[in-house]
């Protein structure tokens, strides 16, 4: 039997629990013996709860047990999961989390340190909930060069930006109900800020290129600019509003983004809606390959994070080998990717035309009073250098 701790007793913590429990039967088979919950740690009591009696509050109590072979992290945010997830690679335990902030921030060092020791630092949970992403970039996608990688990656902007589309909602209505429903990070703006995305991009093409992507350079836009009109506009185009996070190879180079996208119908990532994710990966010999499933949520998140305990009980006494060095990429400036743009303007056509030549026109139903286009295809830096040229832009949207 494996004797496991689990940090955090939230929405995936008692997810981990609850998977464990439900499908003891199919995952005792799979990792060849029973996995057991020891010890849960969190701040709280549980009165009543059926597993009350596994609380502790003394992270102490777990990292000195040598019955303790895998600790499995959920509690979220850097501090102190970095600090306990050290402890316990320190004390010869192998780690587990679902925490993308402390994977992005600290991802290669803890593999390292696990990998010193023979010991495995997974994190399989921390993009795309219970999608399997993380595995097959490191595992099975092995022959190819990857050339991009365009992910939904953050569940409660694309239920928002979906029932916002579908139902003409309002944004704070429809946030109030996606962290009703627990997609939501504790502080949201994580979330509509773009920020959950970036990390989630940071760690993905951290195992593209083999070394740590700091999340920070990531230039990230989130969805709180994004308006009624806009959809209407987009809706009028044919096409939908989604967040995207992204990461292109360019020649040697990398470089990622996240922003809002102009989605239309012939992009496989146009139909990912509600509370899915999707993460489209073109590799230069496979071509391209769509992952789509339940990115947040409790069980569909806490299933990664188990599938994670049931690796590393087969192989307890070997590191899976994950290429993510320290060493850090310097990736290209998000203004060398070329794309086309739509842009909202009080100037007249005019003075569209004058600065950034042919573009073509959109209407949407019952707003006047303004312009509104889409450039040809232009890299960052000849966008920023047209619109610095024309007067009352209101918005501007990628276009993909
Ligand atoms: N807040 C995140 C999301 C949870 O909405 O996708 C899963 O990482």
């Amino acid at each position: 039997m494996v004797k496991i701790a689990v940090l955090g007793y939230g929405t995936i913590g008692s997810g981990v629990v609850e998977v464990l429990e439900r499908n003891r039967e199919v995952i005792t088979k799979r990792a060849g013996e029973e996995i057991a919950v020891k010890y849960i740690l969190d701040l709280r009591d549980f009165p009543g709860d059926p597993h009350e009696d596994l609380v502790v509050h003394d992270y102490e109590i777990i990292r000195s047990d040598p019955e303790v072979s895998v600790v499995v992290e959920t509690m979220g945010g850097v501090e102190p999961a970095f600090t306990f997830a050290k402890a316990a690679i320190l004390a010869g335990k192998h780690f587990a989390t679902s925490n993308k902030a402390l994977i992005a921030k600290h991802g290669a060092e803890l593999i390292a340190m696990a990998q010193e020791r023979s010991l495995n630092c997974l994190y399989g949970a921390s993009v795309g909930g219970g999608i399997p992403i993380i595995r097959p970039l490191n595992s099975c996608l092995t022959a190819d060069v990857i050339e991009e990688i365009s992910g939904i990656l953050n569940g409660t902007t694309n239920y928002m930006m979906t029932k916002m589309s579908e139902e003409g909602s309002e944004f704070d209505d429809v946030l109030h109900d996606a962290q009703a429903k627990g997609y939501a990070e504790a502080d949201p703006t994580a979330d509509i800020e773009g920020y959950d995305a970036c990390r989630k991009i940071a760690i993905l093409t951290s195992l593209v290129c083999a070394r740590q992507v700091d999340f920070e350079e990531i230039h990230t836009e989130g969805i709180t600019k994004i308006t009624a009109a806009d959809i209407r506009y987009a809706k009028a185009m044919g096409r939908r509003i989604k967040l995207l996070a992204c990461s292109y190879r360019l020649g040697e180079q990398y470089c990622a983004i996240v922003a809002p996208y102009m989605l239309d119908e012939s992009t496989p990532l146009y139909g990912v809606n509600g509370v899915f994710n999707a993460i489209f990966v073109k590799g230069n010999m496979l071509g391209d390959a769509m992952f789509y499933g339940s990115g947040a949520g409790k069980l569909p998140t806490a299933s990664a994070v188990v599938a994670d305990i049931v690796d590393i009980v087969r192989h307890k006494h070997v590191s899976i080998t994950m290429d993510w060095k320290p060493e850090k990429v310097q990736l290209a400036d998000y203004r060398n990717l070329t794309s086309r743009y739509f842009v909202r303007t009080t100037a007249d056509a005019a003075a569209v035309e004058s600065v950034f030549g042919e573009v073509s026109y959109v209407q949407a139903e019952g707003i006047t009073g303004e312009t509104a286009f889409v450039t040809g295809p232009m890299d960052g830096y000849a966008y920023e250098a047209a619109a610095a040229k024309l007067d009352g832009i209101l918005q501007c949207i990628r276009v993909k």
